[in-house]
């Protein structure tokens, strides 16, 4: 068994008893409050160890009281694996490079790292071997958490699995093939939580048949409270374990504290994302390709200076990109660049200044971010001005967590801020070919098919595009000479 995870280790074996774990939940509430209380309520964010100073946001208390926070109260109870020790908990599957995917379970009690699989109902004609991590968090001991990857698999193919050789069935089906011309659906969210508006979200979302779900961080908002991991995980797994979730972190994700833990402990443990596949030396960033697109999954919360792995990895990443293979390129991180709400003002500036030039070189077409509880859509920009060759910025941080929604906006509304929006609700982006792709946002408060935004969006890789010549090499040799 693989033990640790993101640096995290800890020990197996028999759970503790009843009491203890009651001791051990008081002893962990009580940290995490006075921990909690150090961490947060500073001017600043813990980056890798380091406080960032940014402009200090109380985020106003949640709009309606009529919506209680049901789901979020789970942590109490200490709710953590199935009853039976063996049977899947937790579960998500994730494009795990070209052909394959990945399994990721929980079970409280040791089960093989396996998954046996096939294309036909209780018949599992094969069997893949992966690893079991498991991590220590102050007086939190996570279940064991097991990632299998399974491939080579055909493409738009329903494939069914049973994990560990134990308890049901389940299926997920694998995206379309590569293709510049092959159509595919995103689902699109941010800053999901475990409130009522996220099962909003989610049920929302569970009608669309869509091949693929971008999330762009701050999942669990466990905030230190590890319980809450897992009460997410339970969450969204009837969601998760049919459809590959591909995520980047945020800042609730770092769950750093001074001299005890490092960050993303927990996040890198349970979310493991393809960053080996795809060049990356850490699972803050990576990239993958799935049907017409090209996908970048940026990492707002570790280094991203032009000196950086990761700048200096997005940029071998961006040269190895072939638009007449993958016309689309989309990028997703958590801190928005173009931002016209109170909330976070200003967050995503020194992110933007070091990697603009080299994405808008690149001619990304769109890209995603959560971090502000709301909908924001900006026409194409660069250098905060619009420009046709630039990239289209929305805001989709509004899954429906805890801390309710951003509701103020800055006056006078930017000229590149086109359509802005405090409501709950999720994403769509309908790639119909190389050169078409169909976005639409939302609301919960309305039935599934009601678009409260929507536009039809060229690439800007196609012909017709003014922006196909590109100074890329240009642009990362100006970088690397500095
Ligand atoms: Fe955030």
């Amino acid at each position: 068994m693989m033990m640790g995870g993101g640096g995290g280790g800890g020990g197996g074996g028999e759970k503790g008893s009843g009491l203890r774990k009651i001791r051990m939940q008081i002893a962990t509430e009580l940290v995490v409050a006075v921990v909690f209380n150090l961490v947060m309520c500073v001017p600043g964010e813990v980056v890798g160890g380091v406080v960032r100073q940014h402009s200090f946001y109380v985020r106003p208390p949640a709009a309606s009281a009529s919506r209680s926070f049901a789901v979020d109260k789970l942590p109490q109870q200490q709710k953590k694996s199935s009853s039976s020790g063996t049977d899947p908990d937790q579960m998500h599957v994730s494009l795990a490079g070209p052909g394959q995917m990945k399994v990721t379970w929980v079970t409280a009690s040791e089960v093989p790292a396996s998954v046996q699989y096939g294309k036909t109902s209780g018949q599992f004609t094969k069997i893949a071997s992966g690893v079991t991590k498991q991590y220590s968090y102050i007086f939190y001991e996570s279940d064991l958490i097991h990632h299998v990857i399974l491939g080579p698999l055909e493409p738009s193919t329903i494939y069914f699995y049973r994990c560990g050789g134990f308890g049901p069935e389940y299926n997920f089906t694998t995206p379309p093939p590569a293709g510049p011309n092959v159509p595919i659906k995103f689902a699109v969210v941010g800053d999901l939580g475990q409130t009522d508006w996220t099962a909003s979200t989610l049920e929302h979302i569970a009608t669309l048949d869509y091949d693929v779900l971008l999330f762009a961080g701050d999942l669990s908002y466990a905030d230190f409270y590890q319980p809450r991991w897992d009460t997410f995980g339970q969450l969204v797994s009837p969601y998760a374990n049919y459809r590959p979730w591909m995520v980047t972190e945020g800042n609730h994700e770092i769950e750093h504290i001074p001299f005890l833990t490092e960050s993303f402990r927990s996040y890198n443990t349970r979310w493991e994302m393809p960053y080996n596949e795809s060049g990356s030396s850490s699972n803050l960033y990576y990239s993958f390709e799935v049907a017409a697109a090209h996908i970048l999954m940026l990492g707002s919360y570790t280094d991203f200076d032009t000196n950086s792995p990761q700048f200096k990895w997005l940029q071998a990443d961006l040269e190895k990109v072939d638009r007449s293979k993958t016309p689309w390129l989309i990028a997703v991180l958590h801190a928005p660049w173009y931002n016209s709400n109170s909330a976070h003002q200003g967050e995503g500036n020194k992110m933007m200044a070091a990697m603009e030039s080299t994405l808008y070189a690149a001619k990304v077409d769109i890209m995603f971010a959560g971090h502000v509880h709301a909908y924001e859509r900006a026409q194409r920009a660069y250098l905060m001005k619009p420009d046709p060759c630039g990239i289209m910025y929305i805001t989709i941080g509004d899954g429906g967590n805890r801390e309710g929604l951003a509701t103020t906006w800055l006056d006078p509304q930017p000229v590149w801020s086109v359509l802005r929006e405090s409501s709950f609700g999720h994403g769509e982006l309908d790639i119909v070919n190389a050169t078409h792709a169909y976005w639409s946002w939302h609301r919960n408060d309305d039935a599934e098919p009601v678009m409260a935004d929507s536009l039809w969006i060229t690439s800007l890789s196609t012909a017709e595009s003014r922006c196909v010549s590109s100074n890329l090499k240009a642009v990362i040799q100006s970088h690397s000479t500095h």
